[in-house]
């Protein structure tokens, strides 16, 4: 994985898309975060929190439908897009911005959390 810093943001290169088939999630840790990338049956990507806000359960090995995720544990659904519950009372999801480069890489942004912190990297 490599990375690159842009502003306050640092991107993430987590491999090809091809690594993720339709209508399936894979976890991927991005620096201090570990993060569920999603690839709909229509194309699209997106990209969440990866342990459900219920009890920890694996989102990415959840069932993927209608920008929803099932989770695997005990069946609470999020939208992908907005990371908010679906006919549940947990909290909202994380979401992250996720896109797809022209080489097909899948490059992730994240805030970085030592300026956010205002701590001093390490
Ligand atoms: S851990 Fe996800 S619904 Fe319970």
């Amino acid at each position: 994985m490599t990375t690159k810093a842009a502003g306050a943001r640092r991107v993430y290169d987590l491999g090809p898309i091809g690594t993720i088939s339709l209508g399936e999630g894979r976890t991927f840790r991005a620096g201090p975060a570990v993060i569920a990338v999603f690839r709909t049956r229509d194309g699209k990507l997106l990209a969440a929190q990866a342990a459900c806000p219920h009890k920890g359960g694996p989102l990415a090995d959840g069932i993927v439908g209608g920008g929803k995720v099932v989770c695997p544990l005990h069946g609470y659904s999020f939208d992908l897009a907005t990371g908010e519950p679906v006919g549940n009372a947990c909290p909202a999801l994380k979401t992250y911005a996720v896109t797809v480069d022209e080489s097909g890489e899948i490059l992730l942004a994240l805030d970085d959390v030592c300026q956010e912190a205002g701590a001093r990297p390490g």
